[in-house]
């Protein structure tokens, strides 16, 4: 099939140094992973007669899909009427989510979430799951079965929730503990510390997060920033001693190369200087952001900004309202059109690979299809509908398919998954 992989950032998209397109492209693939890369010709030279071949032309074949912060305790909340972040929160999130005390439950969801993932072309993701360290259990195990690299952490949160779905500083942190033993480094598992954000958690917790960040300095962090008005100003409330909200998180010493601050959207510059000069990384939720009408993330600013922000994207799935990281580009352009400047679609794709590999910390291992990494892949189809295909009549150029490919794609033009080797999406039969 087709190959595109990404390198650097495409400034433009004549930039073709920034990414490798092969026309009649192949990769050869061995113990979960792609052990050569290039055209057909090269590629067909280095394997062996005994290769099994699987021809995906004409499809276009990426690095799987990389989304960089979803729950997956969410999954019925997604498409929840009418409330700004708080109240969606209040009435909707937290009495879903006390439902994961159940073992049983939270092995349905964690199975049904990594099943949709794949289907939707996401081979790596940086998930929530909810304050029961079962959900987090179950996450794991469904996640090692299908041999995924993923991030994940129990959520810790100890106030303004309620009963059943709070734990304790000290029970955060046992728990916490506990899961890093068990899963962190377990087959393709990496735990993440995950203080859901400053509202929900007292400053004694905030206390156990940041011992937790110094016993496990390799660790992710994931929390949530700067997502709506009043979310802010309580935050600010909670935490009076705080220069801001970002300086909430800065005291705890929870900010760095391996933090991921969910949505970051109202930063003031001097927070968006504190989270570049600590390499802290904003995540861009694009469909959560206007569902939920929190604001307009300005991706153009950050990146271009004299200390620059390093940027991932997620679908934010149930504030989000897509599993497709087809779909959430899609939605970011338009953001970023509302804000009068363009995300050019090689700049969207970098985005969704190599981008958000580079946000995670995960750039050696995925996100790319370079020799020697791991054979994460997706398969896409651009005229996998009647109204793409019709589309494709009149296009030749890769820059023009893509953007269509974001602008009408979903699971649809998911042909094939591809994980550590192994196809994933057509044994799910669904
Ligand atoms: N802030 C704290 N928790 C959440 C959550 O579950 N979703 C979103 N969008 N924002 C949050
Ligand atoms: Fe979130």
């Amino acid at each position: 099939g087709r190959t595109l992989t990404f390198l650097r950032w495409p400034e433009t998209i004549d930039d073709h140094g920034a990414w490798r397109y092969e026309e009649d492209g192949a990769l050869l693939m061995k113990e979960g992973r792609i052990i050569a890369a290039g055209s057909y010709a090269e590629v067909e030279a280095k394997a062996g007669e005994t290769v099994k071949k699987i021809d995906h032309r004409p499809h276009l074949l990426l690095p799987g899909l990389i989304d960089a912060h979803v729950h997956f305790p969410q999954m019925q909340v997604i498409a929840s009427y009418g409330a700004e972040l708080l109240d969606w929160l209040n009435n909707y999130t937290f009495p879903e989510e006390t439902k994961f005390l159940n073992t049983q439950h939270s092995r349905r969801i964690a199975r049904l979430f990594l099943d949709e993932m794949i289907r939707h072309g996401t081979t790596t993701v940086a998930a929530y799951c909810s304050v029961h360290k079962e959900s987090a259990e179950a996450f794991f195990a469904e996640s090692h079965d299908r041999n995924m690299l993923n991030i994940a952490g129990k959520v810790m949160m100890d106030r303004n929730a309620p009963e059943g779905l709070r734990d304790t500083p000290q029970s955060s942190y046992d728990d916490s503990k506990a899961l890093i033993a068990q899963w962190h480094g377990t087959g393709r598992q990496h735990y993440a510390i995950t203080p859901r954000f400053a509202i929900t958690s007292t400053p004694a917790q905030m206390e156990m997060a940041q011992a937790l960040v110094t016993e496990f300095p390799d660790l992710h962090v994931q929390t949530h920033l700067s997502e709506n008005h009043d979310e802010i100003a309580y935050s600010c409330e909670l935490y009076p001693q705080a220069r801001d909200y970002t300086d909430i998180y800065a005291r705890y010493g929870l900010l760095g190369q391996r933090t991921l601050l969910g949505h970051s959207i109202h930063l003031s510059e001097r927070e968006a200087d504190v989270l570049s000069e600590t390499g802290s990384v904003v995540v861009f939720c694009p469909t959560s952001n206007l569902f939920l009408g929190s604001g307009l993330f300005d991706y153009q600013r950050y990146r271009a900004r004299e200390k620059p922000l390093r940027i991932a994207a997620a679908t934010d799935v149930g504030g989000g309202t897509n599993y497709s990281m087809l779909r959430t580009m899609d939605e970011g352009y338009k953001v970023i059109a509302l804000q009068g400047k363009k995300l050019n679609p090689f700049q969207s794709f970098w985005q969704m690979t190599q981008g958000n590999a580079q946000a995670l910390s995960v750039t050696e291992r995925v996100g790319t299809l370079e020799e020697g990494s791991e054979a994460d892949i997706v398969v896409l189809d651009s005229r996998a509908t009647s109204v793409m295909g019709l589309r494709m009549e009149s296009i030749n150029s890769l820059a023009e398919e893509l953007f269509l490919l974001q602008t009408l794609g979903d699971d649809r033009a998911v042909r094939e998954v591809y994980i550590a080797g192994k196809p994933a999406k057509s044994i799910l039969g669904v």
